[in-house]
């Protein structure tokens, strides 16, 4: 048994745990909005024609911010297709995805569901076929209160309260040679600057993001950052990030996904500094991690069909504990990023790429990755701590020598609970956990789990969707001073500790 020790202190904290850490994506793609989020058809379906089991499970997952409507998808999109009555509206060809778009779900339905789903809706405007009239078109027809021709027309639509959207993504991956009005980052950071002004001058308080890189191994990482900032500094408030993997053979270096990440966390960071600094500016722009997940993307191709098609099955990845494991130490990399990453957006909600999987007319199941998430959107409450973690290291082809145990800590001072999220890299080998609870006198063990199999390959499907999930911890002691647990291989553990009495 290998053996690693986390120590921890109330007075060393990284920033406030963001609730906008727990966010997620909606896009038109695959199965994720039709058949997924919107099926009339289906038995479970309200008024509107959302799948209520699917609501349910997006309240029970913990999510607080979904960004609509892409993604790839939005930079060929036309808003105004998806407002009004449906009857009128256009059928139209989406070449993101191959698909046949009818429209019958929109914005207007997208922000109806939100309500209902108790998220923030955050919206993408498209800057690739489109640009800045339709970016402060939509932004009046969401925002403005009434007496306007587009904010009348959201009244007229049923809308008589402005949507009060917060959240604005200018564009999706602009980097892209793949994305529909692809760009040089001189061209991009233009456009974004001019887009974000105007949008400011109807509401100086949007938060609004500028596209980063598509991931951190695209020829202009960093340089794309560095060039845009410099030119939208002023007008923007964050950059995105999006990252994805996948076990292509190397479970090792997998399971160790999340060093990846936290790198680009930091050279996000350290870029977006650099400009500050060239500019001589002191405010700081912030990481929107709006894209990440685990996704198995080098089956894409053999998905998409050829001929256009409504509602395609595409990347509808079946997840295992693997999987699970990688996804909760995403969200571990996500939470000790908290002082500089500001939004996430696990990619995506239902169907595609996602947490939660539907049938049409069949059943809703949570995912092994569901888990994770929720547990964390559940039990990181108040302060992120910094954590010392001492854990032995194992050797990985991509990313060198790297830290079996990688762990995150919360503590909220007004509950006086404290929340720690732990992840065993290891294929082989269980860890004996031990927790140093000095600094904490007289908290006791309120709830132990982990997720793991004998198979670590195991996972959720509509005839077994329960196979895998938490269960208590078999072998957690506290004795108030120290917390011992045992982390079986490949395991995503969650601790909440609480205080006597
Ligand atoms: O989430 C799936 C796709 O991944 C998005 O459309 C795109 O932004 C990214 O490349």
């Amino acid at each position: 048994m290998l053996r690693a020790g986390i120590s921890i202190d109330p007075a060393f904290t990284v920033a406030p745990v963001n609730r906008r850490t727990f966010g997620s994506f909606v896009e038109h793609m695959g199965r994720c909005v039709y058949t997924g989020i919107h099926e009339p058809e289906h038995p479970t379906a309200d008024e509107d024609g959302f799948r209520q089991d699917v609501l349910e499970l997006v309240r029970e997952l913990g999510v607080s911010v979904v960004r609509y409507p892409g993604g790839n998808f939005v930079s060929g999109y036309r808003w105004e297709d998806g407002v009004g009555p449906v009857s009128g509206r256009p059928r139209r060809l989406d070449p993101a995805w191959r698909s046949l778009e009818p429209n019958t779900f929109g914005l207007d339905e997208f922000v109806r569901w939100s309500r209902k789903a108790g998220v923030e809706p955050m919206m993408a405007v498209n800057l690739g076929t489109r640009g800045l009239q339709e970016a402060i078109d939509l932004l009046e027809y969401c925002n403005h209160p009434g007496g306007t021709a587009l904010s009348d027309l959201r009244r007229r639509h049923g809308a008589e309260q402005p949507y009060g959207i917060g959240t604005w993504c200018l564009g999706n991956e602009m980097d892209g040679p793949w994305q529909l009005g692809h760009k040089p980052a001189a061209e991009y950071g233009r456009i974004a600057a001019e887009t974000a002004s105007a949008m400011r001058q109807f509401d100086a308080g949007l938060q609004l993001v500028a596209c980063g890189s598509s991931y951190r191994h695209m020829p202009t990482f960093g340089a794309w950052e560095a060039e845009v900032l410099e030119r939208a500094y002023d007008s923007v408030d964050a950059i995105s990030a999006h990252a994805y993997y996948e076990d292509t053979g190397d479970t090792a270096s997998f399971l160790a996904s999340a060093v990846d990440m936290d790198a680009q966390i930091r050279d996000v960071v350290a870029t977006a500094d650099h400009v500050r600094a060239k500019l001589g500016r002191s405010k700081r722009i912030d990481v929107s991690f709006d894209e990440w997940n685990v996704w198995y993307v080098s089956r894409l191709s053999q998905q998409v069909p050829e001929e256009w098609t409504f509602a395609p099955r595409i990347s509808e990845d079946a997840y295992t504990v693997t999987d699970a494991v990688v996804v909760g130490s995403m969200l571990i990399t996500l939470l000790r990023h908290s002082d500089r990453v500001t939004a996430a957006c696990q990619a995506q909600l239902v169907n595609t790429i996602s947490s939660i999987r539907a049938e049409p007319g069949g059943p809703a199941w949570r995912q092994t990755i569901f888990h994770p998430f929720a547990q964390a959107a559940r039990l990181a409450r108040g302060q992120v701590l910094q954590v010392v973690v001492d854990s032995p290291t194992y050797g990985t082809e991509k990313y060198g020598e790297v830290p079996v145990v990688d762990a995150v800590a919360t503590h909220d001072e007004d509950t006086g609970e404290l929340a720690v999220l732990c992840v065993n890299r290891s294929q082989t080998e269980a860890v004996e956990l031990a927790l140093d609870l000095r600094a904490f006198p007289g908290v006791r063990l309120a709830e132990a789990t982990v997720l793991a199999d004998e198979d670590r390959l195991a996972a959720n499907t509509a005839e077994a969707p329960e196979r895998v999930r938490p269960r208590g911890h078999p072998d957690a002691v506290c004795d108030g001073e120290r917390l011992r647990v045992v982390l079986p291989p490949v395991s995503w553990n969650a601790v909440r500790l609480a205080p006597t009495g």
